[in-house]
């Protein structure tokens, strides 16, 4: 199911709602959370609805998608830090993994993180942004579809575009979930917002499913929901009769 909503904050108050609902139905439900621009608002409207008391958390199961490879929990460059910035400072304590890659063996990290997630029974829900190149976690072109949690090598265009968004240089490395761990989720959520990701988001739901577009795959996943903003969703608009996919 496709959802093209007005602008980002829609987009993620809709997410927020779905992960809310998720928790109200399954509390203790396994849930995997992405990081960058695109959901930041979602965390904001998340936290309103638990400091409201419109979920419970005490039963969840938080996981990240993705970290760098080498960095601290307190480097402000880590994903662990803008969890805690962005979400875990504002709600009660949760239980909540994220790759521990301040390590000299992250290989080893990702199988336990894989086991980990294993162990909790696999996603219930996960959300989803989308690198520029259809990267989803830190999944570049080329990653194969039976990938799971394993260190991963950033492409350029990503180590360009997140070092700018960051503001300073970050690893070349990252430890993320993969492919095959985000297709076994019982539901995903692909969130984009922005002109700058509309030809990515034509590109994997509408042209063919290729590794060298990650987020292609998705195309196979059973219950998969995409929320886009107006901007995001451009060059879909055009083709949503033939998509198979949209909302009718
Ligand atoms: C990063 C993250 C991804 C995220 C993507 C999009 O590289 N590893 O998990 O989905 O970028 O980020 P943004 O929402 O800032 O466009």
């Amino acid at each position: 199911m496709i959802k093209i909503l007005k602008n980002l904050e829609e987009v993620d108050l809709e997410a927020a709602r779905i992960l809310a609902k998720q928790l109200i139905l399954k509390p203790n439900s396994a849930v995997a959370l992405p990081t960058g621009l695109t959901p930041l608002k979602m965390y904001e409207a998340f936290a309103n609805f638990a400091r409201s008391k419109i979920v419970e958390l005490k039963d969840v199961h938080f996981f990240n998608l993705d970290e760098y490879i080498g960095l601290t929990k307190s480097d402000s460059s880590s994903y662990a830090y803008y969890m805690r910035a962005n979400l875990f400072s504002k709600i009660a304590k949760v239980d909540h993994r994220i790759p521990k890659t301040n390590t000299l063996d992250p290989e080893k990290e990702a199988l336990d993180y894989e086991k980990a997630i294993r162990s909790a029974g696999g996603f219930d829900l996960c959300f989803l942004g989308i690198g520029v190149d259809g990267h989803i976690g830190f999944n570049e072109p080329g990653t194969s579809f039976s990938s799971v949690t394993h260190v991963a090598n950033l492409h350029s265009s990503t180590i360009e575009r997140n070092t700018k968004q960051i503001g300073k240089s970050i690893p070349r490395k990252a430890i993320t979930v993969g492919i095959k761990t985000i297709m076994n989720s019982r539901r995903i959520v692909l969130m984009a917002v922005g002109i700058e990701k509309a030809k990515v988001i034509s590109q994997a739901l509408l042209d063919d499913i290729t590794p060298e577009l990650p987020a292609s795959v998705l195309q196979l996943h059973p219950n998969l929901t995409i929320l886009l903003d107006e901007e995001s969703a451009q060059k879909i608009n055009s083709s949503a009769n033939e998509f198979h996919l949209i909302n009718p």
